[in-house]
């Protein structure tokens, strides 16, 4: 009695190690989206072509099915260990590349990272968003700009950091304030914003998961460098995602996610100087790093 369905007899279409991608190939040939039937055949044609690289054992493919498990089950409202393997295995960093291939002017892009779970609330240009004063205090302080210079009044800018522990507020909710560290801005009619925080400090990804492990047999270290994440959107722009590091940080030279571009670089200064000193709503001397952002125009819909 056949198995293969009406019509079909065994033989070409049956399963083997030689033709094993073709076979499974071929069962996708009803899939109506094309982009998806498209991504489905890749992935077949390189699994099975990883597959009979390896030639795992079936205790090795169980392992894989055990690891993969775990980093599901790892996974909560506030952790997403998915977004974690993605990351530490740099194919974040490469779909990050695939997705900004920009003009030279654009500041460089770096990955998003798994903190960005909460909404940063609305605040006004000046103010502290660091609630629990873990940290140096310190002014984060820039311009956001068209690739040829021109300022973008309004322009959105949403900014995330871990504190002077090394810990997302998502982290700690229990040691935290809620949204600590987070914020929304709207640049002013020069296209600068400016806002009190504490200098960010490098810290280990969440590695007490399966991805945790992964670091650890392979000899690796789960740290970032200090950085203060950075997302900033402006009308008939493409959206930014970046990072801005802090100059001297530990791991600037081995990220564990690959975030690093030396462009992002920015040193923490201290400024002496009581008229910026007012202006920023502090006190002088107070330490300060700056970060102008440089967003691509959409093109025109004569240019798509
Ligand atoms: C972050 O910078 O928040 C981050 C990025 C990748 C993995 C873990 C954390
Ligand atoms: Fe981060």
């Amino acid at each position: 009695m056949t198995v293969h369905g009406p019509g079909a007899e065994p033989g070409e279409h049956s399963f083997s190690e030689e033709n094993s991608a073709r076979v499974v190939i071929e069962s996708l040939r009803n899939t109506r989206d094309e982009r998806l039937k498209y991504v489905l055949t890749s992935l077949v044609e390189h699994l099975h072509a990883f597959v009979k690289d390896i030639e795992p054992s079936h205790a090795e493919w169980q392992q894989a099915v055990d690891f993969l498990t775990a980093v599901g089950q790892k996974c909560s409202d506030t952790r997403q260990e998915f977004v974690l393997l993605s990351d530490v295995l740099g194919v974040s960093m490469l779909v990050d590349a695939i997705n900004n291939r920009r003009s030279t002017a654009a500041t460089d892009t770096t990955v998003v990272g798994p903190f960005h779970m909460v909404e940063s609330p609305r605040r006004e240009l000046g103010a502290n968003i660091s609630l629990d004063g873990n940290g140096e205090p310190c002014v984060f302080a820039g311009q956001i700009r068209s690739a040829d210079g021109t300022p973008l009044p309004g322009a959105l800018v949403d900014v995330w950091q871990a504190n002077g522990a090394g810990y997302y507020d998502v982290q700690q909710p229990d040691v935290q304030p809620e949204r600590n560290l987070r914020g929304l801005f709207s640049a002013d009619e020069r296209g600068r914003f400016w806002l009190r925080t504490v200098v960010p400090r490098y810290y280990p990804i969440p590695d007490d998961g399966p991805v945790g492990q992964l670091l650890a047999v392979s000899g690796r270290h789960p740290n970032r460098p200090a950085h203060i994440h950075v997302i900033a959107e402006a009308a008939g722009h493409a959206a930014l995602t970046t990072h801005v590091f802090v100059e001297g940080s530990p791991y600037l030279d081995s990220d564990t996610v690959f975030g690093v571009k030396r462009s992002l670089i920015r040193p923490v200064t201290v400024v002496d100087d009581p008229i910026r000193a007012e202006h920023y709503g502090v006190d002088a001397p107070f330490r300060l790093i700056e970060f102008d952002i440089v967003l691509d125009p959409l093109p025109g819909p004569d240019q798509r």
